[in-house]
């Protein structure tokens, strides 16, 4: 090994790194080549004229960067020259940490949807969200405006939320028939997030939840990942089967059961008054806890359905969610979850640990909604305008999918399941129709069996879209 060269005492880079740099150099550029022999440290420091310990810390870094190894007795020899050495320590293996999270990834379709969702192109029809025209953008400026010189702190909030909104919330609740003063509502960031802190908070794992067959918790794995099992229940038209709920609970050691009683993603049902008691009631008996998802529930379009399962709850077993998100914006993140003080402290201390409450200009911006009536006179708006949406959209399945189709007539919310009459295969349809610019939720996403299913939204598409987008879908099932 010929060592003809020296470091420059006179330069800013530490004498050190100027000889990692130059053997780095050589045994890149293949000069000294895997195996070769590296002059012991007292010929190294005399032929670089430097100090023996400048030597020894250049060879300590070689040694960490993989590149050299020193055996006693044996001499330090280069072991490695590849590429991805020269540059830095190898880098960890992130795939390896990838898969080993324990949160389960979303369902490739899901993945797939949400990707293509911000693609223009894409006629959604099955996107359960409010169309971008009927989101209140201007009474939001409005109440932005208006609200500029009375903002508050924006610090943290208490870990129940906003006293503001919480009393806002109180007031709109008890409309509705639900008693809740502050001290029992939780202001989360969007009602999933109220699942995952109940998964977090107050279950074991292992823990199996019951639900309706099928239910837009299917699309996530917000239990799973809390090392809990979800078990589907059989619906009709009137709700989940309240009297199936005794031996789901004792066959699969059931310890809560999740409901959408108004207006159920993705069946579009809401459960009648009689199923509401006798859910109640089975429920009562057998010690089962409900969470009642009311996201929805502000969404009646034809007259108002009957009340929530928690305005009957007289013992504390509902925890009740709902949310801005499908009224107002999701953007803002908003939603509450109802109940025991117990409870709802428990998940407020998990609240605080995960993300110190949610945003506190959206929980300003939330209570002005309420305070100010905008609310009720927007939800006014927007019950005309998703009536009109939803009568195209039955207009245009009756003029197009009659020969090919089954569906329901929702009386709210966002959603029509469609039973396709001719065998589909589920992943073949959600493809030919994205080659075709629409974007499908096929109803496999909220139960594996539905494969015949598709969720239809007239909630997001413009009404225009929503009568091409159904037409064309039909074309394609029809030409199979
Ligand atoms: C039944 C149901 N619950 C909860 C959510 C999530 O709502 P948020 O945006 O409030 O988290 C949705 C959204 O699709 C939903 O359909």
């Amino acid at each position: 090994m010929m060592l003809n060269w020296k470091p420059d005492k006179h330069s800013s880079i530490p004498l050190h790194k100027q000889i990692v740099d130059y053997m780095k150099e050589k045994i890149m550029m293949g000069e000294w080549t895997v195996g070769s022999k590296i002059p012991t440290q007292r010929k190294l420091a005399a032929a670089f004229n430097v100090n023996r310990s400048t030597v020894v810390t250049a060879l300590e870094e070689l040694k960490a960067e993989g590149l050299i190894e020193g055996r006693s007795g044996g001499g330090t020899k280069v072991i490695n020259n590849t590429w991805s050495l020269m540059t830095l320590a190898p880098p960890p293996n992130w795939n390896a940490y990838v898969e080993a999270g324990i949160h389960p990834p979303n369902l490739p379709t899901i993945q797939e949807i949400n990707r293509a969702e911000f693609d223009p192109a894409f006629i959604r029809l099955g996107t359960g969200e409010l169309s971008p025209e009927l989101i209140p953008v201007a009474f939001m400026g409005q109440i932005i405006g208006q609200s500029y010189n009375r903002l508050p702190q924006l610090g943290y909030e208490e870990p129940k939320g906003s006293i503001r909104l919480r009393e806002q919330l109180s007031s709109y609740l008890r409309a509705k028939g639900i008693y809740a003063s502050p001290s029992s509502i939780l202001i989360v960031s969007g009602a999933l997030q109220a699942l995952q802190l109940i998964s977090l908070g107050i279950l074991h794992k292992g823990s199996t939840i019951l639900l309706e067959k099928p239910s837009y918790l299917n699309s996530l794995h917000v239990f799973q990942s809390a090392g809990m099992n979800l078990e589907g229940v059989p619906m009709d038209e009137d709700g989940i089967k309240a009297s199936l709920i005794p031996h789901y609970k004792k066959s699969h050691a059931g310890a809560l059961l999740y409901t959408i009683p108004s207006f159920h993603n993705p069946t579009g049902a809401v459960m009648s008054l009689e199923r509401r008691m006798q859910l109640l009631e089975v429920c009562r008996n057998e010690q089962l806890p409900i969470i009642e998802d009311d996201v929805y529930g502000d969404l009646w379009l034809d007259e108002k359905g009957p009340e929530p399962l928690k305005a009957f709850d007289q013992s504390g077993s509902v925890l009740y969610l709902g949310s801005l998100s499908k009224t107002v914006s999701p953007g803002l993140r908003i939603g509450w979850v109802v109940g025991p003080e117990a409870v709802i402290s428990r998940l407020a201390d998990i609240k605080m640990q995960t993300d110190y409450g949610s945003s506190s200009l959206s929980q300003w911006v939330a209570a002005e909604w309420f305070s100010t009536g905008l609310y009720e006179e927007h939800l006014t708006q927007v019950r005309e305008q998703l009536k009109e949406r939803r009568q195209i959209a039955l207009q245009t399945l009756n003029r197009h999918f009659s020969e090919i189709a089954e569906w329901n007539e929702p009386k709210g919310g966002f959603y029509i399941w469609l039973r396709i009459l001719p065998k589909i295969n589920t992943r073949e349809l959600f493809k030919k129709a994205m080659e075709h610019g629409i974007l499908l939720n096929p109803g496999n996403v909220y139960d594996v069996h539905a494969s015949q299913f598709l969720r239809i939204s007239y909630s997001y598409a413009s009404a225009s879209d929503l009568e091409k987008g159904l037409q064309l879908l039909s074309t394609i099932i029809k030409k199979r």
